[in-house]
């Protein structure tokens, strides 16, 4: 099976399964316009995040990695009125397109905020923020152990943290590579497989964004 296959079933289902929505047709626009990189969650994966935060029954959620917020506007979507996302991004330029994409689908719950997510995490804990019931890992791999860690602070029992991009092509096989992407994820992998407070799997994806994979985790204490 090859790309052109997996796209077209992704094409098929994204028809079938995901209703045309706007708000999130003009977040992809907008995000090409403003020569963002095209690497937002496809739209049967969006659906699929908000899905996990609709079983969660999730009324917080953070992320890490908004890029122009097409993930964001998903797992909004997924919210009550009175609930609360907050997704940080290091990029002001990618902050500031994410801003009018979610005012325009209409999700005040919704915050941007800029600056490196290790330093918005290390404030939000030390602030004694309330726990997330969901959180979404999307950001810069080589950093995805720490926001593990910060998401461990950030959470309580029965929370689900989601990680994605953890197949890389199958790159992730890969001991000895040299990427820190690779080994950022690969150590993300082993603190999920060893942590006390953490169960977790990894599944294998293939579709318009080619071979890659999520990682879901569950607090358990
Ligand atoms: N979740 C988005 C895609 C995110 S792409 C979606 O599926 O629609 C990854 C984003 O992480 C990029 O916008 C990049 O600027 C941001 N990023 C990279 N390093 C970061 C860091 N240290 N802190 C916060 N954001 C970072
Ligand atoms: C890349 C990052 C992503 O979050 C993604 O979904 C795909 C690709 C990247 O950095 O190449
Ligand atoms: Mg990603």
């Amino acid at each position: 099976m090859t790309q052109h296959r997996w796209t077209a079933v992704d094409d098929y289902f994204t028809t079938l399964l995901t209703p045309h929505d706007e708000a999130l047709d003009a977040a992809l626009r907008e995000s090409d316009a403003a020569g963002l990189p095209q690497i937002a969650v496809a739209p049967n994966q969006g659906k699929l995040l908000q899905l996990l935060a609709e079983i969660q029954g999730a009324r917080r959620i953070l992320e890490i990695g908004t890029l122009g917020g097409y993930s964001t506007i998903w797992l909004g979507r997924a919210l009550p009125d009175d609930g609360y996302l907050l997704t940080l991004e290091a990029s002001a330029a990618h902050a500031e397109v994410a801003r009018a994409n979610l005012a325009r689908a209409g999700l005040p719950q919704a915050e941007v905020r800029t600056g490196p997510a290790l330093d918005t995490l290390a404030k939000l804990v030390a602030e004694g923020a309330e726990p997330f019931d969901l959180v979404f890992i999307d950001a810069d791999k080589p950093n995805n152990p720490h926001y593990l860690e910060r998401a461990l602070q950030l959470t309580r029992p029965g929370s689900l943290i989601v990680g994605d991009n953890v197949v890389r092509e199958g790159e992730i096989i890969d001991a000895d590579s040299t990427d820190p992407k690779i080994q950022g994820v690969r150590s993300f992998l082993e603190l999920i497989a060893t942590h006390p407070r953490l169960t977790g799997t990894a599944l294998q994806t293939v579709g318009s964004k080619g071979y890659d994979g999520f990682s879901l985790a569950r607090v358990t204490s």
